[in-house]
């Protein structure tokens, strides 16, 4: 009989590869066989590891003039990516992946079209949890941390674990927003958050003030705390984005006694525990030893991560 591992690597076939905005792109990568009832258990915040070392480059002209140099690097190593959703029907499974193109592999990636096979690696490491008791789940993604957040929040509302959901997200501009929306009546709707079993609440913040809050993501995130009085316990954050955002709504949590997880990112030589490459410094499990610095312990981004409990982290 057939035993489902917890990880493979397998190739998938790309079903659709479309620019989302300036400099994003969605891609659908489906499995089948074996590899379709492994990657129907990829939980949010887990990863995979592509191999794109023989995918073609654009064409010169197409690249932005500030990547030029991006066509003279070979890639010997697969890139480790987020999903933002994921789909399962009979015999098969697909992942869709949000992604920035900003070097070399993740250029390459912007010319897969359907029927291309790519080698994918996954579900890898460990990714968000619901402890118990919590009632209040609030989302908060930045930039590119965006997919796994898209893939929560909906996997929350889907299985009703939990009643109160809301997101806050933040990007550059409107344009940069790495989710599907859409604007009526100048309301923006992020269209794969609505018609869920589970209402999610939107806010929505762009550095230029393009929509919504005109600054960081976290303001909103305090201005909702400050006006509702759910109590601390039943209430858990989430993170994925950039280091110092994550570094701040770690800081919320301690500050207003809010269980925090935060995605990190480093960057990963392999994604399976090999190189050593990914550590993330965190605070003595022991309270009796975190009065002293020097008892920090590393534990490997890939493996024990990306997601971390907000409090245990040594941000830099
Ligand atoms: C667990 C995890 C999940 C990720 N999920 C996504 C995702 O869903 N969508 C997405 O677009 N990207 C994601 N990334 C980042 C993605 O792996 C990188 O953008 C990609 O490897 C860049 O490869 P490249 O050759 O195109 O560019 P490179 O030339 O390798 O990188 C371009 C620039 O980005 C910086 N950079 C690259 N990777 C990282 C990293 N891991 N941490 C910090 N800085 C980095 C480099 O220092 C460089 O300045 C994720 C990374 C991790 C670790
Ligand atoms: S990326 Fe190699 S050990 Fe984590």
């Amino acid at each position: 009989m057939f035993s489902p591992k917890k990880k493979g690597d397998y190739p998938a076939v790309v079903t659709f590869n479309r620019p989302m905005g300036p400099g994003y792109y969605r891609l659908g990568l489906e499995f089948s066989g074996e590899a379709a009832q492994i990657f129907a258990g990829f939980m949010p915040g887990q990863f995979v590891e592509i191999d794109i070392t023989t995918t073609a480059m654009p064409d010169p002209a197409k690249i932005p003039a500030h990547l030029e140099d991006a066509m003279t690097r070979q890639i010997l190593l697969r890139r480790p990516f987020s999903i933002c959703a994921l789909h399962t029907e009979q015999g098969k499974s697909t992942i869709d992946i949000i992604y920035a193109a900003i070097g070399p592999a993740t250029l390459r990636l912007t010319t897969c079209k359907p029927g291309d096979i790519l080698q994918v690696m996954g579900p890898l490491g460990q990714g968000f949890w619901m402890p118990e008791n919590k009632t209040t789940a609030l989302m908060v993604a930045g930039g590119v941390g965006a997919p796994p957040m898209r893939h929560l929040a909906t996997t929350l509302a889907q299985h009703g674990a939990c009643p109160n959901l809301a997101v806050f997200t933040g990007a550059r501009s409107l344009d940069n927003l790495p989710f599907e929306w859409q604007k009526s009546d100048d309301t923006v709707v992020l269209t794969e958050l609505t018609d869920l079993p589970t209402p999610i609440e939107v806010h929505l913040a762009t550095d230029d003030g393009s929509y919504g809050h005109h600054g960081l993501v976290t303001a909103p995130l305090l201005e909702w705390l400050a006006r509702h009085d759910t109590p601390e316990e039943n209430m858990i954050l989430y993170a994925c984005g950039p280091e110092p955002m994550l570094k701040a709504v770690a800081q919320i949590g301690v500050k207003h006694g809010i269980d925090s997880q935060v995605s990190m990112e480093r960057r990963m030589a392999c994604g399976i525990n090999l190189c050593q490459g990914c550590a993330v410094e965190l605070k003595p499990a022991c309270a009796c030893q975190q009065d002293n610095p020097e008892n920090t312990l590393y534990k490997m981004c890939c493996q024990d991560g990306p997601v971390f409990e907000g409090k245990d982290v040594v941000f830099s």
